[in-house]
């Protein structure tokens, strides 16, 4: 496996997984590709240096992740946008691979932190727990109905 740049012309692949990839639980989400390419495509916008696919051999994508840059106290910080792993090949390391990767990429890149949203689900709280995240002790996420 090897780790890449994520490009344009990787949308529609990574738009595909992410259709497979929430239509399991927790999510059960069925999504129409035409909403989840134009959700990949807003998060990706016009070009992104911070967004990386894992390929396989035949450089088949096998899963995605899109960060977005924020300013925030301290310095620059990360937005993971979007992540997510072809259905068929999770729980083989793609995830965390993707992540230490991007983690290393930032740390470089003179980031000092990442923030993102996870649906509370424990499987994913722990994935993220073991990936360096913690619950934030100053922040809530509100949400309101319309
Ligand atoms: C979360 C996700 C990206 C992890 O990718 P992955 O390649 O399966 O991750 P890894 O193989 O590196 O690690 C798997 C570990 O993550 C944890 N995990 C948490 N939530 C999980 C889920 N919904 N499915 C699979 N593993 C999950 C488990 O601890 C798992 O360990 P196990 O394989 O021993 O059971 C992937 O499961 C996915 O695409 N999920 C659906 C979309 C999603 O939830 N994205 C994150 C939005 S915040």
């Amino acid at each position: 496996m090897k780790i890449e740049l994520m490009k344009e012309n990787d949308i529609q692949a990574c738009s595909v997984i992410l259709q497979k990839a929430y239509e399991q639980a927790p999510y059960n989400e069925v999504f129409e590709l035409g909403v989840a390419e134009g959700h990949i495509k807003s998060k990706y916008g016009s070009e992104n240096k911070n967004s990386f696919v894992a390929l396989d051999d035949e450089n088949e994508i096998l899963g995605f992740i899109i960060v977005s840059e924020d300013v925030w106290v301290g310095g620059k910080q990360a937005v993971i946008e979007e992540f997510a792993v072809d259905s068929i090949v999770q729980h083989q390391g793609v995830g965390r691979s993707l992540m230490e990767h991007t983690r290393n990429h930032l740390k470089e890149n003179g980031f000092v932190s990442m923030v993102l949203w996870a649906t509370k689900d424990k499987r994913l709280v722990d994935f993220y727990t073991q990936q360096g995240f913690s619950v934030s002790e100053n922040s809530v996420v509100m949400f309101g109905k319309l």
